[in-house]
């Protein structure tokens, strides 16, 4: 398949509404409280049947300042004596969930995510891989995906080294913007020095993807400001992008209100800063992969996609589909068979969960077939861009076009309006249509209401 995209501004305008990333689906909005530690115990001991490789993510909260732009589930604190209570809690999960799996099932993809992973020391993180390869079956070579979000004021050359050393093959970088007014106003000050350190690092220490994370919509923003951002970091040629659109959500995260929202780019501006970005990413020889990110052409991520065997999890995009994800640590997710189960949030909460000599899953949902259907549909198409009916008759046991006549009637002002192409047996997205992907699975998303738009991020 061609991976083009084309920038359609008014379209754009037209389509920019609110609604869900579709990391999971359905959305944690539909999580509930009936489902509790017994049903997750139960889906993961009937995953083992089936033999399928694990995923193992960790959650690791803290940071050492906050970014006042944050949208993640993390806890800022200077005191760094903080990691030891929660890594005791966590080696206690660690210990209890591998239990539950049968050891010889590979673990194909890992995960450290946060607030800041790298906020622990380096002896806390040669503990953290040591406990890990005890209790699960991890790959000594580089056949398994194991990455980490690093924020580089928090990393240098030998701790990236170090990290090399335990297993980790992929990183993602934190940058959002190198523009010290926005950097003041976000109150996230790093340099490009500290930021090449540990890319340059990551090279030398033999990583074989490295991906970078902008933001744009941040106060004092401007399309020739962002692109001298992205100019400087392509100087470093990482191999993938995450452009994010920035999520203001103030309700929910209050150090948000910190910023000057007059400062902020207006829509028009935001859009012009994307556009702008995405001819320069294009241009640069990259590819777009969808959902915010880029990648090189010869990236798995871009090869996967030509393939068709390209996935999306609460991670974003991967290579790994047919795996069962352990969420590990304070807040986490897990997608055990046709389930998602999450761990209590706050600090206190988890440490009492485990410390009562249990796991901390504290809600969560069981997918109906029509749920497991709809996940594949909308996976498919924010994958791949490309939806093949009789493949999905074939493994669902149903004929789309009856099954799903009212979503295809819903379609059409997206088949009018040169979104998609529709044909008696598949959907394609086309170029225009591939920034509006979201719109498009929203389609085909049952639980999607009016009133709960406010929930979400708009789509640009
Ligand atoms: C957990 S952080 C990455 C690791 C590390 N804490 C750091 O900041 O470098 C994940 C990414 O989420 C993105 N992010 C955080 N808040 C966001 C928001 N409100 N809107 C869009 N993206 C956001 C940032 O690009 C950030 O790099
Ligand atoms: S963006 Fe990263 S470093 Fe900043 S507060 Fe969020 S998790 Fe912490």
């Amino acid at each position: 398949m061609e991976q083009k995209i084309q920038f359609d501004e008014a379209l754009i305008k037209r389509y920019n509404q609110s609604g869900p990333r579709y990391t999971s689906y359905p959305t944690a909005i539909q999580f509930e409280e009936s489902f509790g530690i017994d049903a997750y115990k139960e889906a993961a001991l009937r995953s083992n049947e089936s033999g399928r490789g694990l995923s193992l993510y960790y959650h690791i909260p803290f940071c050492d300042t906050v970014c006042f732009f944050c949208a993640c589930n993390k806890v800022w604190t200077r005191d760094r004596s903080k990691t030891t209570p929660y890594l005791q809690r966590l080696f206690k999960e660690i210990e209890m969930q591998s239990q539950l799996f049968d050891p010889a099932r590979k673990v194909e993809q890992l995960h450290l995510g946060g607030g800041t992973p790298t906020f622990i020391n380096n002896d806390e993180m040669r503990q953290l891989m040591e406990k890990t390869r005890q209790h699960f079956n991890l790959y000594d070579d580089d056949s398994g995906e194991y990455s980490i979000e690093i924020d580089p004021r928090e990393a240098n050359r030998e701790s990236v080294k170090l990290l090399r050393e335990l297993g980790f093959n992929r990183m993602s970088l934190g940058v959002q913007d190198f523009d010290e007014k926005v950097q003041k106003a976000v109150n996230r000050i790093q340099t490009q020095a500290e930021t090449f350190e540990v890319l340059e690092g990551a090279r030398e220490a033999g990583f074989m993807s490295v991906n970078v994370d902008l933001i744009y919509g941040l106060p004092l923003q401007t399309e020739a400001g962002f692109l001298r951002t992205l100019d400087r970091v392509l100087e470093a040629e990482p191999d993938r992008f995450s452009i994010f659109n920035y999520a203001h959500m103030p309700s929910l995260f209050p150090t948000q209100k910190k910023m000057n929202e007059a400062d902020m780019p207006n829509a028009d501006e935001k859009l012009a800063i994307l556009h702008a970005s995405t001819e320069r990413l294009l241009e640069a020889g990259y590819v777009y992969i969808g959902m915010d990110h880029f990648a090189k052409p010869d990236d798995e991520l871009a090869i996967a996609q030509r393939n068709e065997t390209l996935y999306r999890n609460f991670q974003g995009y991967s290579t790994h589909a047919e795996c069962d994800l352990v969420g590990m640590g304070a807040t986490s997710i897990s997608l055990i068979n046709n389930t998602y189960a999450q761990n209590r949030k706050s600090l206190e909460e988890y440490y009492q969960a485990i410390d009562a000599g249990d796991l901390a899953v504290f809600r969560g949902v069981q997918l109906t077939e029509d749920d497991e259907l709809r996940r594949d549909v909308i996976t498919r198409l924010i994958s791949h861009f490309h939806l093949n009916f009789v493949k999905i008759d074939a493994l669902w046991n149903v004929r789309f076009k009856e099954y799903f006549a009212t979503e295809l009637a819903n379609l059409s002002p997206m088949v009018e309006d040169g979104l998609i192409t529709l044909s008696d047996e598949d959907i394609y997205v086309t170029a225009k249509g591939r920034l509006l992907i979201r719109n498009i699975c929203m389609v085909f998303d049952a639980y999607l209401k009016p009133d709960m738009q406010n929930r979400f991020s708009k789509v640009i």
